[in-house]
């Protein structure tokens, strides 16, 4: 197996209904895997890119959907499907994050 050049980590969570946190796969998250790895096959980017998602919490779940790209060490919060071609054609294969769709970093402080 090539090590890949990127790797997408998407938050696909879930917590029981009505749970004060909520998810991301309440959010839609399931969407957003289904959107990245349909790109992967469509774009045929295996081996420079891998796609995988995250049965564990990630963290930020108030900016659900998350989505983490390593090594860039990116984190993408509130991510709808739409948005995943361009975080895939820009950050993925171009190396420009898209800096928009950026979690804030206070969250992290
Ligand atoms: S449930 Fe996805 S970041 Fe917490």
């Amino acid at each position: 197996m090539p090590k890949p050049e990127r790797h997408v980590f998407i938050c696909v969570n879930q917590r029981p209904a009505g749970h004060p946190m909520g998810c991301c796969s309440e959010r839609g998250a399931v969407s957003v895997w289904q959107k990245f790895a349909d790109l992967l096959n469509q774009k045929q980017a295996f081996g420079k890119i891998m796609v995988s998602g995250v049965r564990s919490c990630l963290g930020p779940c108030q900016f659900g959907p998350v989505v983490v790209v390593y090594p860039d060490a990116v984190w993408y919060g509130k991510v709808r499907p739409e948005d995943v071609e361009e975080i895939f054609d820009s950050h993925l294969v171009g190396g420009k994050p898209v800096e928009r769709l950026f979690v804030p970093p206070e969250v992290f402080g």
